[in-house]
């Protein structure tokens, strides 16, 4: 049997006007299918245009041409109001710096996009929201201020968030991009967690670490995709890591000259 299809890439463009009258092409004729259960990680050297294909096939931005399928529906062609539904019902997010309101706790934050959804009750809401953060190891803060939070807890705080209306797929950008290597480390066990539980995860980072996680690594240079590497899923040894990890510096460095 076959894993099901979830979001479709079919050439895809994306034109920035720079000066008057002056384009510059910075994703060009990209086409891709993820599978339900990956877990994806784009690479590339810096400028590559990385969290530009990103913000473009997740409904945060708009191609200049091509097709994107989630879940057999074609979003290229939404309005903002239609793209920002798909936002909330489809999609889960993760960024750098943690987006959190600093007037509302914890919890407070992890129900927003769910509360503002109101398809379930509260207590509905209440129990899934313990639960995710029981598994992120932030439970003893539900009550916190944001503030009090340090960057690991803030970015797990929001990982918690982008699960709460069961995504169908979560795009993180540079997810651990200003985390330490400790909490970095806790983070990446998170999303390989939410990936073991079936979670569909595509993941920008220039860290080959938190790649070698990943089960598949794609590169991307001038704004097209390099080569793509399988790596299957991590079994969460240190040994294999390592070995992943010089799989994927040898090509990112080798893309960095
Ligand atoms: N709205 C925009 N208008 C014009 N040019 C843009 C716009 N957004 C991005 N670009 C161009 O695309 C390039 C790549 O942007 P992007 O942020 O996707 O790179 P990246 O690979 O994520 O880089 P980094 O590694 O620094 O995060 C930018 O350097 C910029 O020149
Ligand atoms: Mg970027």
């Amino acid at each position: 049997m076959g894993k099901m299809k979830i979001l479709s890439v079919n050439s895809l463009n994306k034109t920035f006007e720079t000066e008057k009258n002056i384009k510059t092409q910075v994703l060009e004729d990209i086409s891709f299918d993820v599978e339900e259960g990956d877990f994806i990680a784009i690479m590339g050297p810096s400028g590559s245009r990385i969290s530009t294909l990103l913000y473009n096939i997740s409904g945060m931005d708009k191609p200049t041409s091509g097709n994107i399928e989630i879940d057999g529906m074609d979003i290229s062609k939404l309005d903002e109001d239609g793209l920002a539904d798909v936002r909330l019902h489809k999609f889960g997010y993760v960024f750098q710096q943690p987006r959190l309101l600093k007037t509302l706790t914890v919890e407070e934050n992890i129900m927003l996009a769910a509360s503002v959804l109101n398809k379930e009750d509260k207590s509905v809401m209440q129990r899934k929201c313990n639960s995710l953060m029981e598994k992120a190891g932030i439970k003893e803060l539900a009550r916190r201020d944001i503030s009090t939070l340090s960057g690991g807890q803030a970015q797990r705080v929001s990982i918690c968030r982008s699960m709460m209306n069961d995504p169908k797929v979560i795009f993180a950008d540079e997810p651990t991009g200003a985390l330490n290597s400790r909490t970095s480390d806790e983070v990446m066990e998170l999303f390989v967690g939410m990936n073991k539980s079936g979670s569909t995860i595509m993941l920008v980072t220039h860290d080959s670490k938190v790649a070698a996680k990943a089960s598949q690594v794609w590169f991307l240079l001038d704004g097209q995709i390099y080569q793509k590497v399988e790596l299957g899923q991590w079994d969460q040894s240190s040994q294999s890591l390592l070995k992943r990890q010089e799989q994927v510096n040898e090509i990112i460095t080798k893309l960095e000259v």
